[in-house]
């Protein structure tokens, strides 16, 4: 029996670790303990610094804690705070800057949410993200030999809207590190639309931008040297998701008023690049799941 892609992706529906592998795919768990890792970054989103009613202070001091400890302990490269850092506040992206995050002991890349907002008014010190953090709001990092490709998908303040992120621009920035060893993509919204194969709420909704955002969905799952993509967004979502080859993964959230268990994500990749990646549930300082990228 033939089946298309579209067809596969719709009725692949949601696959876990369990899900039986191919040979080649290398577990988590087959990893040997005492590998030497190459390189070590976290994930972590959603601190809504400044949303009422929220220890939003309490909260930032927690994740720089949580960043510096595992910089301390097993080593950190970098950190990607992934979208919605504040909430609604132009201003409160400098605060956040600077009195909290430039105590961070790691290189950190901030990539845009919805609830971040931008100061329309011309000469704002917060008129653009290039203005507040020296870097586009598309913006590719690299590290070592490998890509992040922080993608945009937020609207212009209280138009309250989910956006697909560029495809034209994540193609061509993929083109550019065709021969990484890895890109690793960061997204604030998941783009692929709530039940749609079984995925969870709170992915891009209008009708053009559900359209838009399975295109780029279809560029992630057909660019052979992404590895992983990240959501930030869905405080709910702390695990791995699976469509087409490609493994789409959340990080739950830091503050706010809603979600799971706090927290962030680690990734560590070995000498060999073989990686794993696991969710940390900070509020009881443990592991809460594990997964390979392979
Ligand atoms: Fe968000």
């Amino acid at each position: 029996m033939s089946i298309d892609r579209r067809s596969f992706l719709n009725h692949s529906a949601l696959f876990t670790a369990a899900t039986t592998l191919p040979a080649r795919w290398c577990r988590a768990k087959d990893l040997p303990v005492n590998r030497k890792l190459k390189m070590r970054f976290a994930v972590a989103s959603d601190l809504h610094y400044g949303q009422a009613n929220t220890p939003f202070v309490k909260i930032a001091e927690e994740m720089v804690g949580w960043m510096n400890k595992e910089k301390q302990g097993k080593g950190l490269d970098l950190l990607f705070i992934n979208g919605d850092l504040t909430h609604d506040n132009p201003q409160l992206l400098l605060e956040l800057r600077d009195k909290h995050l430039s105590k961070l002991e790691v290189p950190y890349y901030c990539t845009k949410g919805n609830h971040d907002y931008l100061d329309p008014k011309e000469k704002s010190p917060t008129e653009s993200w290039k203005k507040i953090w020296g870097y586009d709001a598309n913006h590719t990092v690299t590290h070592k030999e490998f890509a992040f490709v922080l993608a945009d998908t937020s609207a212009p303040a209280k138009s309250n809207v989910y956006r697909a992120a560029s495809r034209e621009w994540l193609k061509a920035e993929f083109g550019k590190y065709a021969k990484a060893p890895a890109i690793f993509s960061l997204i604030h919204i998941q783009q692929r639309k709530h039940k749609v194969c079984g995925w969870p709420q709170h992915g891009v909704n209008d009708v053009n931008q559900v359209e838009e955002g399975e295109a780029v969905m279809s560029l992630l799952e057909t660019t052979p040297n992404v590895r992983g993509v990240f959501h930030g967004h869905n405080h709910d979502q702390t695990s791995m998701w699976i469509s087409g080859d490609r493994r789409y993964f959340f990080d739950s959230h830091v503050g706010g008023s809603w979600g799971a268990a706090k927290g962030y994500r680690i990734v560590e990749i070995d000498e060999l690049n073989r990686m794993v990646t696991y969710q940390v549930n900070a509020e009881a300082g443990e592991e809460l799941n594990r997964n390979d990228l392979p």
